[in-house]
């Protein structure tokens, strides 16, 4: 499965979000560190700065070159950047990634009624005319050629499959279907894919690839939707960011794959160890927040606050997780002390704050430890420290 990071586009996009050049060029690093195969790395329509950026990462990241104390990566990302379907902007794209060691040019062309009419005024014959002559266009320069039928899932089918037909006839060899405003159900999605994917995918030269948007929470249960049926690329960013509500999250969809093999059967190249540093490096650079409970890389996504799952999670962490946080460059303590808490995860904590207690202290201790539970949300090490100096209890091993 290949997979497609436009953080530094779509996840630009995201209001309030504006990266330097330099920035770009960081995250663009880390995206090929993470294993991504393709990245978007921006619309080098919108600004001269922004083409500048996309040129650098063409330069560099699409080269292989290395960072510091790394090694150069031979087989590179593919380095894109998109275009309306016009041909000033096919040639800006072109001029931005042809220094890649494999550039891809991305031409979007709406294909749903109300975009046709509010957006671009023109009819469903000028749109057909305009798509030939801008993926035409773009092929004289670049072999690797994507067409976005930009809000394809309100599109009427049979229009959607004439667009498609002249991009493909005119060289186009990925067919990417937004969900451009987050409409689609998962199987209404799967099945648009399935459609296309045996008009067009079967025979494995033309990739369908799904691009979804979470207007609705469901983006990366569209993505993997797609993926059922047929789907070969995925566009998804880094923390799910993206226009609105945000894109479908790459890490969310490549852990689904991973864990779940057995059901999807494919898997990404994304190397698990730099989930945690990409999601975190994405979150500081845009100034985004994590949201705690975000799937995988919040910062409550591996803690266990009630006692019956601490104690499950110090017998054996299958009990409550089915992924492991050490695999994916995550640093997290697992266990959070707070009221629902038993005696078996403050047992633990004070042991490895290097308090050895017999059964009669840790009753008293717990009975403390519930008590300052009920006045804090969590009690953290600093307020157990003083529960234990309260009953004199003495560090007896180094804290590990
Ligand atoms: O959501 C969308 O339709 C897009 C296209 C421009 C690919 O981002
Ligand atoms: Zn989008």
């Amino acid at each position: 499965m290949r997979v497609f990071d436009t953080t530094l586009r779509d996840g630009e996009q995201s209001p309030g979000v504006n990266l330097s050049p330099e920035d770009k060029l960081i995250i663009a690093r880390q995206l090929s560190r993470l294993g991504v195969d393709i990245i978007e790395a921006g619309f080098p329509a919108a600004s001269p700065g922004e083409l500048e950026a996309i040129k650098r990462i063409s330069a560099e990241v699409g080269q292989g070159l290395s960072s510091e104390g790394e090694a150069p990566r031979e087989n590179p990302p593919v380095i894109a950047a998109m275009a309306r379907a016009n041909l000033k902007d096919i040639d800006k794209a072109w001029e931005a990634v042809k220094a890649a060691k494999n550039p891809r040019v991305h031409v979007v062309m709406p294909t749903s009624d109300i975009h046709l009419k509010y957006k671009l005024g023109k009819s469903r014959d000028e749109v057909l005319e305009a798509t030939r002559k801008a993926v035409s266009h773009a092929k004289q320069f670049c072999d690797d050629i994507e067409f976005s039928a930009e809000d394809s899932t309100r599109s009427d089918q049979d229009y959607l499959c004439r667009v498609l037909d002249v991009a493909v006839e005119c060289g186009a060899n990925t067919l990417n279907i937004p969900d451009t405003v987050g409409y689609s159900m998962p199987e209404e999605y799967g099945e648009l894919i399935r459609m296309l994917f045996v008009r067009y995918g079967s025979t494995g030269e033309v990739f369908i690839s799904t691009h979804c948007h979470n207007d609705l929470g469901v983006a990366t249960a569209n993505t993997l939707a797609g993926i059922a049926n047929g789907a070969r690329q995925i566009e998804v960013t880094v923390n799910g960011i993206g226009e609105r509500a945000g894109n479908a999250c790459l890490v969310e969809t490549a852990m689904a794959l991973y864990t779940r093999e057995s059901f999807f059967g494919t898997l990404t190249s994304i190397n698990k160890q730099e989930i945690g540093p990409s999601s975190r490096m994405v979150s500081e650079l845009t100034g985004m927040r994590i949201q705690a409970n975000k799937a995988i890389t919040g910062a409550n996504a591996f803690l266990h606050e009630s006692g019956i799952h601490q104690d499950g999670i110090l017998k054996n962490r299958s009990t409550y997780e089915i992924m492991n946080a050490d695999e994916l460059g995550l640093s997290v303590d697992g266990l959070v002390l707070g009221k629902h808490s038993g005696r078996s995860a403050l047992r633990a904590r004070l042991e490895k704050m290097g308090y050895l207690v017999d059964k009669a202290q840790l009753d008293d201790a717990f009975e403390i430890f519930k008590y300052a539970a009920d006045r804090h949300e969590t009690v953290n090490d600093e307020l157990l420290h003083g529960l234990c100096a309260k009953l004199s209890l003495e560090i007896r091993e180094p804290a590990q």
